[in-house]
């Protein structure tokens, strides 16, 4: 997907002259930092920042083969695909031992997604994760909770919910086991995603945990990550044999025109992510931002999101709308409809929904 360059040279004042050294434009930062916005995809587990692993791998005794926040950056660096991705990132969490661990990293990044305009936000964890390490259930839900409980106490008409993820590439039975244990706390989930690796057939694989967790009342949403194999194939599985209400990712929607009018037919809100692995090559977010903007163009409900702001450059949802106007040349409207969008297809009720557009509209109305 390529980016207009006439579209470019129409909203220069917007874009910056490089991508590398990025310096936005000082007001639309304020207009995008102050613009209220939810964040519906990213990982708890992808927030943790070189700085906050270190102090956590030290304050639980573990002897890591990092000396300083530059070697673990280093480590981050070497990411060049999601295999390569999450081969770090299952690395990185293994630092997370106790509840305060989850607490505290997800209250850093509350605070950080806050102070750039975030009002909602509907995290992603990885229970399996943890357990594979020896916490328990029990300890991963009262981090969790006890994050949250932190963050709405201190952030103003802040909204936090859960997404359970399930690994793709750990067997389904993993899931369905999952799924029965945290059933003391499904009261703090909003619904069920699928993550990590993807991997062949990972849609039919998983339908009988997505049919069981709909039964419980859960709302379903699964990664479609990128480009990744058989891409097309596995959007129609997630949306026809899981039933999704969003897929995260969701980018290769712009490929197929069916798929396309499916999308936009069931309303089915994408998660867009124009981050970039470390590795990747720089000219990946002019595909991923073009992407994102022929979506929304088309009339998708999209918006922009982190993914892992701690694991992929440090760049949070308004660095990343930033980021991605400048790329493909999208305007202030753009931004507006995104953050919109971000509300519309949030997990919240009718209510709140109407409140938070309003806020919108009178954020805007006052901005200018
Ligand atoms: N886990 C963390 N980030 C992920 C991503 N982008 N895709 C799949 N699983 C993930
Ligand atoms: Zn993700």
């Amino acid at each position: 997907m390529k980016f207009s360059s006439l579209l470019m040279c129409a909203l220069a004042p917007f874009v910056s002259s490089s991508m590398s050294g990025f310096e936005a434009d000082p007001e639309l930062e304020r207009f995008v930092m102050g613009l209220p916005k939810a964040e519906l995809h990213l990982h708890m587990e992808g927030t943790v920042e070189p700085e906050v692993f270190l102090e956590i791998a030290a304050r639980n005794g573990m002897d890591m083969p990092y000396k300083d926040a530059e070697a673990v950056k280093e480590r981050m660096r070497s990411a060049y695909d999601l295999p390569s991705f999450i081969e770090m990132y299952e690395e990185l969490i293994g630092v997370v031992r106790h509840p305060e661990d989850i607490r505290d990293i997800t209250l850093h990044y509350y605070r950080k997604a806050y102070s750039q305009g975030v009002r909602r936000v509907e995290m992603y964890f990885d229970p399996q994760l943890h357990l594979e390490r020896g916490m328990t259930l029990e300890e991963v839900f009262t981090g969790l909770a006890m994050g949250k409980a932190a963050a709405e106490a201190e952030l103003d008409d802040l909204t936090i919910g859960f997404i359970m993820a399930f690994l793709r590439d750990r067997p389904a039975e993993a899931a369905m086991q999952v799924l029965e244990d945290a059933k003391p706390w499904h009261s703090m989930l909003l619904g069920v995603g699928l993550d990590n690796p993807e991997v062949e057939d990972f849609p039919t694989k998983f339908k009988e945990v997505y049919a069981r967790a709909k039964s419980y009342g859960l709302r379903l949403t699964s990664h479609c990550d990128v480009q990744q194999k058989n891409t097309i194939a596995h959007h129609w599985g997630v949306i026809k044999v899981l039933g999704v209400e969003r897929i995260d990712h969701g980018l290769n929607v712009l490929d197929d025109p069916e798929l396309l009018a499916e999308v936009k037919k069931r309303g089915i809100g994408l998660t867009g992510v124009p981050s970039l692995f470390y590795r990747e090559m720089p000219g990946r977010m002019e595909y991923r931002a073009g992407a994102i903007k022929g979506l929304l163009d088309a009339g998708v409900e999209i918006s922009i999101h982190s993914d892992d702001p701690g694991m992929k450059r440090g760049l949070y949802v308004g660095d990343l709308m930033l980021r991605a106007q400048a790329t493909a040349g999208m305007t202030r409207e753009d931004l507006v409809t995104m953050a919109k969008n971000s509300f519309r297809t949030a997990w919240i009720t009718d209510e709140e929904c109407s409140n938070w557009l309003a806020a919108i509209d009178g954020y805007v109305a006052k901005f200018e």
